[in-house]
């Protein structure tokens, strides 16, 4: 779904949280519990992630969120975490950090001051871009059916290859990302993330889909599907039944996305300079400037003239009287 939040965030928090309900209810069922808690304050996205998930997913267990009930910040949840000797990390005493397999997400502490580039202690998976190797890193990724299954030639299980991206991308110093949030409680946040397999996914994969889709199915897909379903993700709405629909539309045009994509990874930066795709629409032939198919004259005004007209009619109609 090429799911990146305000085209920044590839929502590695919002996508955990669901199922970390998931297997919370699962375990609460097994230990016949009739309440879930999590850890959440009253000032964040994730207590609403958390609690419509649990909602929807076991509407009987009450959902407690002693945090919130007792008005903590966080200065309090540590503290009554040392008391209970519930052991902290240092790094998590500074910022507020979230870590899963798709994205770091760094939060609070001398990040919050927008005006101020993140301090590189804030950073973990990734190396500093200048200080990343002098020669690029080339990563040839497949896909089948939309989705990655071998990193340069060898295949792999998804887990495998998404922990493997973010090491090499790491290394290149790529998937730091500094995003100014719009939260869904009202008030925007400055947020750092790293998420090097996220990055060099989402730019290979969208660009392999320009490769193969038409034109209208590319600007519904990354103009409409995607942002959409990222914010559903984002908004804490995994469980709106509109998530399916929207992945049942793009799930028809990701049958075709079968290919390979060549990235090329510098001192932070991705760029994809290769791909093929035995269902791409590209044709040398028909692009090549200097020989093979040309429009004749004719055929190319009457072509320019029938495509202008709309626009050339309402322009003439509004100059006639100039608002
Ligand atoms: N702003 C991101 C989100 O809402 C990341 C939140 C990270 N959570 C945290 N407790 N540090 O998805």
């Amino acid at each position: 779904m090429n799911a990146m939040y305000e085209g920044k965030y590839p929502l590695g928090t919002a996508l955990a949280r669901p199922l970390i309900v998931a297997k919370t209810v699962e375990v609460a069922r097994r230990e016949g519990a009739d309440a879930i808690a999590h850890g959440s304050t009253s000032k964040g996205n994730d207590q609403v992630r958390f609690d419509v998930t649990a909602k929807a997913l076991a509407p009987d267990l009450e959902v407690l969120a002693p945090a919130r009930v007792w008005g903590m910040g966080r200065e309090q949840e540590i503290e009554y975490a040392r008391r209970h000797g519930i052991p902290v990390p240092e790094a998590h005493k500074k910022y507020s950090i979230d870590e899963n397999l798709w994205s770091r997400s760094i939060e609070g502490g001398p990040v919050d001051d927008q005006r101020l580039e993140p301090p590189e202690d804030a950073f973990k998976w990734t190396v500093q871009p200048e200080k990343a190797p002098d020669q690029p890193t080339y990563v040839e990724i497949e896909f089948e059916g939309g989705l990655p299954r071998a990193i340069n030639g060898e295949r792999m299980d998804m887990l495998s290859l998404v922990k493997a991206l973010n090491q090499i991308g790491g290394a290149a110093g790529v998937g730091r990302i500094d995003h100014i949030e719009s939260r869904l409680v009202g008030f925007k946040s400055r947020e750092v993330y790293e998420a090097p397999a996220a990055v060099i996914l989402f730019e290979s994969h969208r660009d392999l889909e320009k490769l193969v889709l038409t034109p209208r199915e590319l600007r519904f897909k990354h103009n409409v599907l995607d942002p959409y379903w990222a914010d559903l993700i984002y908004q804490g709405l995994w469980v709106e039944p509109l998530r399916l629909a929207i992945e049942a539309a793009a799930g028809e045009m990701e049958r075709w996305i079968d290919g390979w994509v060549k990235a090329k990874l510098y001192k932070g930066s991705v760029q994809i300079v290769a791909r093929d795709s035995k269902y791409g629409t590209y044709s040398k032939e028909l692009a090549d400037y200097s020989k093979g198919w040309y429009p004749t004259d004719e055929e190319a005004r009457g072509f320019i003239e029938m495509w202008s007209l709309h626009s050339l009619t309402a322009l003439s109609k509004r100059s006639m009287d100039k608002k």
